[in-house]
């Protein structure tokens, strides 16, 4: 297998000058890894680093587009200094993507950041939410009609402890692998889960097609084991960036992460035909989203 990670070591934040071999690499699929970019929690924020801050009913902690903070526990002094810590690394993270990819910037929608305070290695729960399972990330309920997911991360434990990925084959074999076993697109049952508010818009059929590849990826237990992968430890102190709807990821160990989501529609990409949407065209011979 091609490397799939690539090692940025030398690294200057300035806007508006674009490297086109790191371009090619990201929109190919590949994690950039910047060793050497930390994002430095603030001594008084260190009593903030518990998996105890998170809500035991919430699955992260997040800070919405609108700066909303949701799934965090404690009284209202301590919620506001974590609203603050996230916002700074939201604030990072932005100039960090403005600086690799100018050409986004007009087109980047902005998620929510979330941060991850709890141990990737005892979390319980569904082999469908389990991010412990090679996958790509596409959204259950919120449709997207071919929409990127671009993601940066940050490990922060302040102990030193990585946080261990596996990263596996490209889109374009993933998605070669799993079509023909997924179920069809059923417009009938996309209307239905609208209608009963399970989606919040109507599922396209690409949207419909990145849920069962991830699903079918997640459920095979063989592929798991046996799939082309690297594993790969990101050390505190450095931050990482993929199209995570697009590179095959896992994570295998770790605590305390911070992470950033920007949408970006295809056609702001520097080369819109590496997208999921332009693979799964080209590999499914229609058109998967409604014009
Ligand atoms: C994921 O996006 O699948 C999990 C990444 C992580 O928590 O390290
Ligand atoms: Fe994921």
């Amino acid at each position: 297998m091609e490397p799939q990670i690539l090692e940025i070591l030398a690294f200057s934040l300035q806007i508006g000058i674009a490297n086109d071999a790191w371009i090619a690499a990201l929109e190919s699929g590949k994690v950039l890894y910047f060793p050497s970019i930390a994002f430095t929690p603030l001594p008084e924020e260190r009593s903030l680093f518990t998996p105890a801050i998170r809500d035991p009913k919430a699955r992260n902690i997040s800070l919405d587009a609108q700066g909303v903070l949701k799934g965090a526990s404690g009284d209202e002094v301590r919620q506001a200094a974590l609203a603050a810590m996230i916002e700074r690394f939201r604030a990072q993270a932005k100039l960090l993507i403005a600086s690799l990819f100018p050409h986004y910037t007009n087109g980047l929608r902005l998620a929510p950041t979330s941060f991850r305070p709890t141990l990737v290695e005892t979390r319980k729960q569904s082999l469908r939410a389990d991010d412990r399972q090679l996958h790509i990330d596409a959204f259950p309920s919120r449709p997207n009609r071919g929409e990127r997911l671009l993601r940066v991360f940050s490990n922060v434990n302040p102990d030193g402890i990585p946080r261990v990925w596996r990263v596996g084959e490209q889109f374009k074999e993933v998605a070669q692998r799993f079509l023909p076993q997924v179920k069809a697109y059923s417009p009938w049952q996309a209307k239905a889960l609208h209608a009963l508010h399970i989606t919040k818009s109507l599922r396209s059929e690409y949207d419909h097609l990145m849920l069962q590849l991830h699903d079918a990826m997640k459920s095979d237990a063989d592929y798991q084991k046996n799939a082309p992968q690297v594993r790969f430890s990101f050390p505190t102190g450095s931050t990482w960036v993929c199209f995570s709807d697009q590179t095959s990821h896992a994570v295998m160990s770790g605590q305390y992460l911070f992470e950033q989501t920007l949408q970006l529609p295809v056609a702001h990409q520097y080369n819109p035909d590496s997208s999921p949407l332009a693979i799964l065209t080209r590999l499914t011979g229609r058109a998967l989203v409604p014009e």
